[in-house]
């Protein structure tokens, strides 16, 4: 069988690693599309190398633009591409506009499409990634969800057919990078960094950094925490930044977007996490690590549980209070027994269950 994984944003190489791993040990064909909406080296090319996925196929070098631009170039682009490609299923991933595209186009040739982490919702129609998801999930025939609330979010939209409970890749592969980030990283003796001795920040999300005056109140709330925060900034906030003249604090380090095992020892060893990422908040929960997300709702409901997760929006008094109460590390939450979700999700596409 011929399956086509589409990616092109930063989760997205992390969460295809271990599912066209899984799909090709069962010997299939496994081809890749990258769609370029990621483009710098700490956005792609350090993934595909840490994590040992192989090249992409095709690189369609779509690039960054306004939504429509961008989504409309990737599908102009990827409907050549795989109807040259004639795949038996397209495997898609999350939520970004390269999910969208390949959704679109994909269907509408009727190839049958499997996507990773359905069933997602903020149930705020006014992020993209929402707007994303529900397209992406009403044209798949394949629905993995990670998690019963997924399930459940399905099914009170009408899709029960073609659903899976298949666990999350993202903790799969992040359980697998934690191991070795513990060897291979160096980051906090280059960062001059001590065990639970920061605060690990990440901000991105379009709701934060299209505001200015939110940015901003988030931005210099940073600046008062009074302990080192070390904030790998994403080159879309880098440019938010510089309309707002926002100049951070000597104990706030602005460093460059990390690569995975670097990023998931700064995440192991934090004391605190501030996020707006969705796989950031994962993260953090699993490995036990306080977190405080920069958002007003969460898709991952399940890291709220026992106050793990604690939602401060852009409160900068909610975001204070969090940080300073944030108790320590908690043990490690572990993965279901049972089979990984790659091998899961490679043995449904391989049942071929849309026949
Ligand atoms: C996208 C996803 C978001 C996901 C995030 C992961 C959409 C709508 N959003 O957001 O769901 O959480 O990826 O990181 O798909 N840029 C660079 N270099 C790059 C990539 C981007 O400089 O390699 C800059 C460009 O100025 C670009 C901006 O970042 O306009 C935003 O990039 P884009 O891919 O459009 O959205 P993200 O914010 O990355
Ligand atoms: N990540 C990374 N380097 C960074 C920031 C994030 O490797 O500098 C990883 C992070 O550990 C997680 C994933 O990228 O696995 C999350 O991606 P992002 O926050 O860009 O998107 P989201 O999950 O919100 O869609």
């Amino acid at each position: 069988m011929r399956v086509l994984s589409v990616v092109g944003a930063r989760p997205q190489f992390i969460k295809a690693a271990p599912v066209q791993r899984a799909l090709a040990a069962l010997g299939h064909e496994v081809m890749q599309i990258h769609t370029g909406q990621h483009y710098d080296d700490n956005m792609s090319g350090v993934f595909y190398r840490e994590l040992g996925i192989p090249e992409p196929d095709l690189h369609l070098g779509v690039g960054s633009g306004s939504h429509a631009q961008q989504t409309a170039a990737m599908i102009e682009r990827l409907e050549p591409a795989i109807r040259e490609a004639r795949p038996d299923c397209v495997v898609i991933y999350g939520d970004t506009n390269s999910t969208l595209a390949a959704a679109v186009v994909a269907a509408k040739l009727v190839v049958p499409v499997a996507h990773v982490e359905a069933g997602l919702r903020s149930f705020n129609r006014a992020m993209p990634e929402e707007q994303n998801r529900v397209v992406a999930d009403h044209l798949s025939g394949i629905l993995f969800c990670p998690t019963e609330t997924a399930v459940r979010n399905l099914a009170a939209e009408g899709i029960t057919a073609g659903v899976h409970l298949s666990g999350d890749v993202m903790a799969e592969a992040h359980a697998e990078a934690a191991t070795r980030a513990q060897v291979e990283s160096t980051v906090l003796d280059r960062l001059q960094l001590s065990e639970q001795g920061y605060v690990l920040a990440t901000v991105h999300r379009a709701e934060n950094t299209n505001d200015p005056a939110r940015l901003k109140r988030i931005l210099e709330t940073f600046n008062t925490l009074g302990e080192p925060v070390v904030f790998p900034m994403h080159p879309r906030t880098r440019q938010a930044v510089e309309g707002i003249g926002w100049v951070p604090s000597p104990q706030v380090m602005v460093i460059e977007p990390q690569g995975y095992l670097d990023m998931v020892r700064l995440e192991t060893s934090a004391r605190v996490v501030l996020t707006d990422s969705g796989g950031v908040q994962k993260e953090a929960y699993w490995l036990g690590v306080p977190c405080v997300t920069l958002r007003d709702e969460t898709e991952w409901v399940e890291t709220l549980a026992d106050g793990r997760n604690l939602l401060a929006g852009s409160d900068a008094q909610k975001i204070v209070a969090g940080v300073r109460a944030a108790g320590p590390t908690t043990a490690r939450v572990q993965p279901p027994e049972g089979e990984l979700p790659s091998r899961r999700m490679a043995a449904v596409i391989t049942e071929k269950p849309w026949i």
